[in-house]
């Protein structure tokens, strides 16, 4: 079995290059089944949920291929329009590749993907939006079809800014006939990264205001190359990584301007930041304060997806902290971990209270989903002691290689396995 040990404990010297973004890779991924031919993605994050994704349009037809970072994408035939359930169950977020079927072939039967640890995860606003656009959707137990002829445009109202519902309905909307406009929709630096995506092969698409996404649909979109961009989440775990083990470090590439309640918070509690045009310079020295209450929020407020890992900083800052989690229903999961390594949380529904201060020491402990488990390797770099982290393979699902990044950093970290 395969685990992560690190000898934690020194602070956090060196310079990292920030992979590029799993959130922005997946819907442009399924966006390449809208072109009836190739698509060159660069700098596509090797990471498993891509590695996920490639089998499902390769399951549909379409053919994958690495070339060093680039991932060509060839979906001139689609010979399919099942998704293997394997594939769906394992990401949540194939869901997204309704839309994408559903506006290039008009059809496409998958397995509802139902939740995980993180939180329920509905799609029914997936669903009632695509309706609205005319897919027609029967259910057989957990398989889904949905059907469509000929996807029209229309005024989509999403009750929440959801990033894959949005996602979906720009996908659909792409070649519907007619214009659709999105409101109330997710603005996320990943949906703008699928708007240029598109925008780039052929898609005309308009952010007239915030929350209100305007697309056009075309007949058809044409082969083009495009650049991921750096990954903000993942640049946003380096980051903490500094602030709670203190030292200093460069992170290239960080998209410092996606980061700013980030940036914002790590300099309420001691870190100096300094934006350059190559990257994100972090310090921290000084004491590390508690900023007392934290939320998480749509963007442009605290992500979601930095909340765990934030934790492990917080639990060891100076003062109390309270942190409320307002998009997902279950993700203080990481806490019992967390506690087992000498922090005080105790969570309450959607908030997590901490006892700052504490002195954590080296645990075996388990990641049971993708941004708990980065939170576990941060703990690690910072506890007395060894640590072990076991689960590696959901934290492979968002970062490329999380034990070579934090080894860039000067972090005492190494992959093992136990025979
Ligand atoms: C995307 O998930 C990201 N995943 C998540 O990142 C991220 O945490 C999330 O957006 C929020 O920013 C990808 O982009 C692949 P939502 P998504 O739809 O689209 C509820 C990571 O760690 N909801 O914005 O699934 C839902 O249950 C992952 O990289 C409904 O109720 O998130 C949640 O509570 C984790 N009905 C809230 O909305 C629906 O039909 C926000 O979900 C859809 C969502």
């Amino acid at each position: 079995m395969r685990y992560i040990q690190i000898k934690g404990g020194t602070s956090l010297h060196g310079e990292v290059a920030i992979q590029g973004s799993k959130n922005a890779a997946l819907p442009i991924m399924a966006a390449c089944l809208l072109v009836r031919g190739v698509t060159v993605l660069k700098n596509c994050p090797a990471i498993s949920d891509v590695f996920c994704m490639c089998s499902l349009l390769q399951s549909v037809g379409a053919k994958t291929e690495w070339d060093r970072d680039a991932l060509r994408i060839d979906a001139s035939h689609i010979t399919s329009c099942r998704l293997p359930e394997e594939f769906v169950t394992k990401m949540r977020s194939s869901v997204i590749l309704a839309g994408a079927m559903l506006g290039r072939c008009g059809e496409v039967c998958l397995h509802t993907p139902g939740g995980c640890v993180i939180g329920d995860r509905p799609i029914d606003w997936h669903v009632r939006a695509l309706e609205q656009m005319g897919a027609v959707f029967e259910e057989e137990g957990r398989l889904m079809t949905a059907r469509a002829q000929g996807l029209r445009g229309g005024r989509i109202v999403l009750p929440f800014p959801s990033v894959g519902a949005t996602e979906n309905v720009i996908l659909a909307a792409a070649l519907a006939k007619g214009r659709t406009d999105i409101c109330g929709c997710a603005m996320e630096p990943e949906i703008l990264a699928l708007c240029a995506f598109l925008n780039g092969a052929g898609a005309r698409i308009v952010l007239p205001e915030r929350g209100h996404i305007r697309v056009s649909g075309v007949n058809a979109l044409r082969e083009s190359e495009y650049r991921v961009e750096p990954d903000r989440i993942v640049a946003g775990t380096c980051l903490i990584g500094v602030l709670a083990a203190g030292g200093r470090a460069f992170l290239r590439n960080a998209p410092a301007g996606q980061l700013e309640s980030v940036t914002a918070l790590a300099g309420k509690m001691g870190a100096r930041l300094v934006k350059t045009g190559e990257g994100l310079y972090v310090e921290r020295t000084g004491r590390l304060c508690a900023p007392g209450f934290v939320e998480t929020g749509v963007y442009p407020a605290f992500p979601t997806d930095l909340q765990s890992p934030l934790l492990a900083a917080l639990c060891q800052a100076q003062g109390q902290s309270c942190v409320a989690e307002r998009i997902f229903n279950g993700r203080f999961a990481v806490a019992s971990e967390l506690n087992r390594m000498g922090a005080s949380i105790a969570v309450d529904g959607c908030c997590a209270r901490m006892e700052g201060g504490c002195r954590l020491l080296g645990q075996d402990v388990t990641a049971r989903e993708l941004r708990g488990g980065a939170a576990l390797v941060l703990a690690g770099i910072c506890a007395e002691g060894t640590t072990r982290v076991y689960g590696r393979q959901y934290i492979d699902r968002g970062y490329e290689d999380i034990v070579r990044d934090f080894r860039c950093l000067g972090a005492d970290i190494d992959d093992k396995t136990e025979l």
